[in-house]
């Protein structure tokens, strides 16, 4: 990750929430929040690219312990001024392409609103796989705007353009037979795929929400 999109997301910090919700349609997070109470006991996990945080109670609760990481200090703060009364939450600043973890220590990877932004996603699939347990699994939420109209995705890259101001560099247009693909090119089997989506807000992004467990 290039020193320009981590100071692309310490300056986005402090005003991320609202931007995310404004560029996606405020609906769209607490739709794969409602996705997350729906699963199980995820044993240990890690969340990659925790931000401030927004998914982190969520996962905590769901969870026999957990890890949340990001590569900006700006947003973990944030998470952890939000999770304070959550002593049992782990932060640690790391890239998720590069994890400071053995391999096969977790039972879940979490990836919310992430996998598009690693430089080679490819090669960021890899590296989870490698920290999970043979029986481990990835949940990943990933926007994906194939399914807005030319009107809707002139209007999104407009709302882009005006409230992240630039676009990290690293942006990557995934969709589910992409991250499919990926996933199984990697040593995963998909569990379940869905789309989320907002019926109420033709403009509302939608979020691919897939589930892989490591192939036998
Ligand atoms: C779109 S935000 C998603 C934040 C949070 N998961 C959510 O859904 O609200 C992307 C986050 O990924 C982090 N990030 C981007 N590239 C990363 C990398 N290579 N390693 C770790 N975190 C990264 C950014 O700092 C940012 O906090």
């Amino acid at each position: 990750m290039s020193d320009e999109n981590i100071k692309f997301w310490a300056e986005m910090s402090s005003r991320y929430d609202s931007v995310i919700d404004d560029i996606f349609g405020g609906n769209i997070r607490p739709k794969i929040l409602e996705k997350l109470n729906e699963e199980e006991d995820m044993g240990k996990l890690i969340e990659l690219g925790c931000g401030t945080g927004y998914f982190t109670k969520t996962l905590a609760n769901k969870s026999e312990s957990i890890t949340s990481t990001d590569i900006s200090e700006e947003m973990l703060e944030i998470a952890k001024e939000r999770l304070k009364e959550c002593n049992e939450i782990k932060f640690h600043v790391m890239d998720f392409q590069d994890c400071k973890f053995d391999d096969g220590t977790f039972d879940t990877v979490f990836m919310g609103l992430v996998l598009l932004f690693a430089d080679d996603p490819l090669e960021a699939l890899k590296e989870s796989r490698r920290i999970l347990k043979s029986e481990g699994a990835i949940i990943i939420a990933d926007p994906d705007i194939s399914f807005l109209s030319f009107y809707g995705m002139l209007k999104f890259r407009f709302r882009a353009l005006l409230k992240y101001r630039r676009v990290p560099s690293t942006g990557h247009l995934l969709n589910q037979k992409k991250i499919v693909d990926m996933l199984d090119k990697t040593g995963f089997e998909v569990v379940k795929k869905e789309i989320i989506q907002d019926e109420s807000n033709p403009y509302s992004i939608s979020a691919n929400y897939i589930k892989a467990k490591i192939s036998k």
